[in-house]
Parts: C-alpha cells; structure tokens; sequence
C-alpha cells in the first residue's frame, strides 16, 4: 500500500478578523514548537478567510512553521468584471497550496453545483494549487441507505473528464451533512466505507496509481476525541476540521493524534 502522508486542514469559515488569526497562528506555532511536531509527517492546512489569509502567510514564514494556507472557495473564472469574486491566480500568487470546493455550506447559500465546480477544480489545478472536493449526504440519504452511492456520484459528477495527473493532485473531503457543526459524527466504519467507496471510484475511473495516490479526508465534527478512531480505516487520510480548528490546542492535538495514528496504521500494515 502507498504511504500517504495525512492532511489536517483547519477551515475557518467565517469566523476569525486578521488580528485573531495573528494570535491564533502564534499559540499554534508555539503548541508545535513545544511538542516538537514532526511537520514531515503530515500536511497542516489553515484556511482563514480570504481577508485574514496574507497575515496568517507572513506569521507562518516568520516563525518558521512548515503549514500551508487555502482559501475556502474560489471563482471559477480568471479576471474581469465579477464583483467580490477572487481567482484562483490571486490566491496562487499570494502563496494558497489548497483550495476547498463544493463546501455543502457553499452548495446550500451560493450557486456552487455541479456545473461550476468541474470549472472551479480545473481553476485551482491550472493554478497550481491541490482543490479539496467536499462531498457528503444529508440525513435523508442517509435514512434511505444510498449515502455511499450518493457520495461517489458527487465525485463522479465532478472527477470524470480529468486527467490522470490532474486526479491525483484532487482531495476529497468526505463530510456528511449531518455531522457538520452537530456534534454528531460518523462512526469509525461508516467514515471507512464512505472513503473505500470514493477510493473505488477512483480505482475504476483511473487506475490502480491513481486511486492509490489520492487523499480522502472526513469532515463533520472531527475533534481530538474521535480523530484516532476515525483514522482506524485504511481509506482515512486526515481531516478537514471546522469548529475544532478555532481553537489552537485542539487543533494541535488534532494534528498529533492524526500523526501517531497514521504511523500505527503504518506499522501494522506492514
Ligand atoms: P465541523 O468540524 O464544525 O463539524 O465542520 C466540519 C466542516 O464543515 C469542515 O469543512
């Protein structure tokens, strides 16, 4: 099995001005420096909003803190006369590696759907950047039994035209409707079936390398409570953290669990 390093992104959403997430960022650099966080060992994300983005960038390269930054969505479109849109090209330039995609929150309160998301992920690709797809069933699907299903078609309806090479830069974030912000999260097996499922999807559409490569995440009431349960399943690479990620020690406990739990996973697998 291909060893993939695990990402534990931090999304924000609206919450945080600049001067917070300064001070967010330093008791986070602290945390790390105290616990002697090995950053080789997992991908560390923190998606501020687009307002608090270039302070948490300089704060992050003064102290030295090897983490990347995303934004929380994007326009689909380069330049030109879209007011409050930002382009994938000003996020890349202002130093994003990840950007998320299909939020349910952005599907529910902005035209983000299908249509334009296949456009938003070939804007972030072409920029350079890796887009994290958000997927995931409300509680209906999941009370009629197709949330596997439902999930991959989400994937599918978005995935199917790329290249093998563009696939493999796409995250996946596997979080269901009905676990976000609700306290209520998915059981260890059901987060492992819905990310073996996505990772069939992508064994089928591109191949054995492909599907070995991508990185599948769970979102929806991720904390350090649950992170080393939920990465029992060999399909689980990490988290996209929302309320949990607002708090810096959480957030780092998060990340060190995750850590140790994909270096056990690891060993046992060998
Ligand atoms: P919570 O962790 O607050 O449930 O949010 C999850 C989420 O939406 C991350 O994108």
């Amino acid at each position: 099995m291909t060893q993939r390093i695990p990402v534990v992104a931090g999304n924000w959403k609206m919450n945080f001005d600049h001067l917070e997430a300064t001070y967010f960022i330093q008791k986070l650099a602290w945390l790390l420096r105290d616990a002697h966080f090995n950053y080789k060992a997992a991908d560390i994300v923190i998606m501020p909003p687009f307002t608090s983005i270039r302070s948490v960038e300089v704060l992050v390269e003064a102290e030295k803190m090897k983490i990347s930054v995303g934004a929380q969505t994007v326009s689909e479109t380069a330049e030109g006369a879209f007011t409050g849109d930002i382009s994938a090209q000003m996020l890349a330039k202002l130093g994003c590696s990840y950007v998320i995609i299909g939020h349910s929150e952005r599907r529910k309160y902005h035209p983000e759907d299908d249509a334009n998301l296949v456009d938003k992920v070939r804007a972030v690709l072409a920029a350079g950047m890796s887009p994290i797809l958000c997927v995931g069933e409300s509680f209906e699907e999941r009370r009629q039994g197709i949330e596997l299903g439902y999930a991959v078609q989400q994937v599918s309806d978005v995935m199917r035209d790329f290249s093998d090479e563009e696939a493999r830069k796409v995250l996946i974030a596997y979080e269901p409707i009905w676990a976000i912000g609700t306290g209520m999260v998915a059981t260890p097996q059901s987060a492992q079936d819905a990310a073996g499922a996505i990772r069939e999807y992508f064994r089928t559409t591109y191949g054995e390398s492909v599907s070995e490569s991508v990185r599948i995440l769970y979102g929806g009431s991720a904390n350090a409570s649950n992170a080393s349960s939920l990465m029992e399943g060999p399909d689980v690479d990490g988290f996209l953290v929302g309320g949990a990620s607002l708090d810096a020690e959480e957030f780092s406990r998060i990340a060190r669990l995750t850590v140790k739990s994909a270096k056990d996973r690891a060993h046992r697998a060998a």
